[in-house]
């Protein structure tokens, strides 16, 4: 099914641009400052999966935070699906329910039911109907296994089944790009499987998706271009074949070699 996107996807239309973008974190009373992203650019294609890696502090989640206008950039610029999010002109509760994100830790409300925490975003960010939203939340939490549950709190649910209704609180959003920071790092092992399995599903739909992740099986078999990270700056980027069997830069290899994938 995978290899049917790939091959019937002439995905020419990009998706995310993202133009030499900067970002220093600056000097607080206890730390020096951080350039966290240097020169960084980046383009992906409607219905692409790129799958970032590298070592911790190389800048990862700060990248996938800029493309969701989370953190403001020093320099350079992002567009998705043509709207700017580095222009301050930019309405950006309206853009961010073009972009979907899953974190490690979920971030679920946890005073609410799963059912409240897909039903509610749509209705207080895009003016969804109490209505709409309600099918909208009880397609997608059906979408990921968990319609059974809808009535459960986040804190009865096993973190496995928390992240798969945070994956539906994104996708009752209807966003164009989902980006993913390490969706399944907080994951007890028995729970990572089924979580990666969604994430292949949703690729094999044809959803445009930007994943960090230290699953290395999965960078291999779902990504179509794996962008490898270090010290802020973009070291390579590559198709899966070229960069797990023969990664240009000694750095690539080397993080490659210690997360025993090469
Ligand atoms: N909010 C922040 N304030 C200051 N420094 C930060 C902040 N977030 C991240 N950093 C620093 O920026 C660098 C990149 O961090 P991050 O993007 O989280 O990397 P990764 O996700 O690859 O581990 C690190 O040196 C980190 O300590
Ligand atoms: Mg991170």
């Amino acid at each position: 099914m995978l290899q049917a996107r790939k091959a019937g996807s002439q995905a020419t239309t990009v998706s995310i641009e993202i133009q030499n973008v900067e970002k220093r974190y600056p000097a607080t009373g206890n730390g020096p400052g951080t350039h966290a992203l240097r020169n960084v650019s980046l383009s992906v294609s409607k219905g692409e999966v790129v799958v970032i890696i590298g070592p911790s502090g190389s800048g990862k989640s700060t990248l996938l935070r800029t493309i969701n206008a989370l953190e403001t950039v020093d320099g350079g610029s992002i567009m998705v699906d043509g709207v700017s999010v580095t222009d301050k002109a930019t309405n950006l509760p309206a853009f961010r329910t073009r972009v979907g994100m899953v974190f490690q830790h979920f971030n679920l409300f946890l005073h609410m039911t799963a059912f409240r925490n897909v039903v509610l975003p749509p209705i207080a960010v895009k003016g969804v109907s109490k209505a709409d939203a309600e099918a909208a939340a009880n397609k997608y939490l059906a979408r990921v296994g968990m319609l059974d549950r809808a009535h459960a709190y986040p804190a009865q649910l096993s973190g496995g089944q928390q992240q798969r209704i945070a994956i539906a609180r994104a996708l009752a959003m209807e966003p164009q790009v989902m980006l993913f920071d390490e969706a399944t790092s907080a994951l007890d092992p028995e729970a990572v499987g089924g979580v990666l399995d969604l994430m292949r599903e949703l690729a094999g739909e044809g959803m445009t998706m930007v994943v960090v992740t230290h699953e290395m099986s999965f960078a291999r078999e779902v990504a179509d271009r794996v962008v490898f990270m270090d010290a802020g700056a973009i070291v390579e980027t590559s198709t899966p074949e070229e960069i797990f069997q023969n990664a240009k830069s000694e750095r690539t290899q080397k993080f490659l070699s210690l997360v025993g994938s090469a």
